[in-house]
């Protein structure tokens, strides 16, 4: 029996409602599957946490998760009471900066039950891989002068090793699906990295060369996500871009609450960390009609990590029954609430 310690920190807003019914659905998924078994140990840690603590979790809250085999978190944020800043770069941008999670995988597809906004979204099936750890989002820059020279100075760093290390992980996940590997870059009207990025991308795909591959401007690969998602394989994108990109793809399919996301440390110094694509929902938290299937298919994504692929395949499949059935939350046409989905979700993997 394999047995997986999971720490659970369901953050805030409807992080508190999604967490807790997925960890109920992988409860029910390992009881029924047998083979594995999970150990969760839930964090408190958030922006009430801060408002009681001035921060954001405790100063050795980084050598407790260390131990565990992986992070399941919900969202992170209530900038009513802290500043967005501060809690992500306190709780959420730590832990993947921290702990080396420098790829972030988002699937997308068109889901049974589930309608897209768009007239002819043709079955799509893609998967953005982000870099995660680089790029724009950097503590490098500054505020400058005061009065009329004020001026805020922001850096983007682009190594060679990760921009390599990302575009490596996608031809590597694309050989494993339909071979085709998309670049997201802005080399016209951005001087310095971009080129560099398009410039590594062409090192990297001699390296691949039963890989197709195509490169759009990120302007107008955002269209092409709403025009034609279908055409689209593996995406890689940087940090920011990949970050746009998956909230399109998650408006394609339907509804940003459906869209998972998996942090993945690639060199196994420390734990991943699955959160979906969503944030804490402020204007629907504490309703109950928050939908929990991006944080369920999430933790399917952390079931094919630990190598539990047919225990993953099923929980997708479950999922999508029920989708498909109608039983959904208004964000998709429904009218059903949170637990309605997942308690249905538990009942037809029990029955199975
Ligand atoms: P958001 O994703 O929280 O919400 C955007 C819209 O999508 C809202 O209308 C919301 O109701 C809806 N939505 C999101 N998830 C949903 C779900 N599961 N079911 C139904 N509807 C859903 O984005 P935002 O409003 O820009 O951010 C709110 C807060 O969350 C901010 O503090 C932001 O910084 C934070 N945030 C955190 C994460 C994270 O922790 N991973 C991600 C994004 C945003
Ligand atoms: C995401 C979120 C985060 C990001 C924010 C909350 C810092 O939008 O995970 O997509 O930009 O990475
Ligand atoms: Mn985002």
């Amino acid at each position: 029996m394999d047995v997986y310690t999971i720490a659970v920190i369901p953050g805030d807003g409807i992080g508190r409602e999604v967490v807790p019914a997925a960890v109920e659905v992988l409860k029910v998924l390992a009881e029924v599957h047998g083979g594995f078994h999970f150990k969760f140990q839930e964090f408190p840690w958030s922006c009430d946490y801060y408002a009681e603590h001035g921060e954001m979790m405790p100063a050795d809250g980084l050598d407790i998760l260390k131990g565990f085999d992986a992070i399941f978190l919900g969202a992170v944020g209530n900038p009513g009471l802290v500043p967005d800043h501060i809690s992500l770069w306190g709780l959420l941008l730590k832990i993947r900066r921290e702990f080396e999670q420098v790829i972030n995988v988002r699937p997308a597809k068109a889901l049974k039950g589930v309608a897209s906004p768009l007239t002819d979204p043709q079955g799509f099936d893609l998967v953005v891989v982000r870099e995660n750890s680089e790029g724009e989002y950097s503590e490098i820059g500054g505020r400058l002068h005061r009065g009329d020279d004020e001026m805020a100075i922001q850096a983007a760093v682009f190594t060679r090793k990760g921009t390599e290390r990302v575009m490596r992980y996608a031809f590597e996940l694309a050989r494993t699906r339909r071979k085709h590997v998309t670049s997201a870059t802005k080399s016209n009207g951005i001087y310095h990295t971009m080129p560099f990025w398009d410039e590594v991308f062409k090192d990297v795909q001699r390296d691949y060369r039963d890989v197709r591959v195509d490169s759009y401007h990120i302007d107008a690969l955002a269209a092409q996500f709403v025009a034609r998602p279908y055409v689209f394989d593996v995406v890689v994108a940087s940090n920011l871009f990949g970050d746009i990109l998956t909230d399109i793809s998650g408006a394609v399919m339907g509804s940003i609450g459906i869209a998972p996301a998996a942090n993945i440390n690639v060199n196994g110094r420390y734990p991943s960390m699955f959160e979906p694509v969503h944030g804490s929902a402020p204007d629907i938290a504490g309703r109950g009609i928050a939908n929990p299937i991006g944080q369920i298919w999430t933790g399917a994504l952390m079931l094919e990590h630990f190598g539990h692929r047919d225990a993953a395949q099923e929980l997708l499949q479950v999922m999508e029954d029920v989708t498909a059935e109608g039983i959904k939350t208004p964000d998709i046409g429904g009218h059903s609430g949170t637990r309605d989905v997942s308690d249905e979700i538990c009942r037809r993997l029990r029955r199975r």
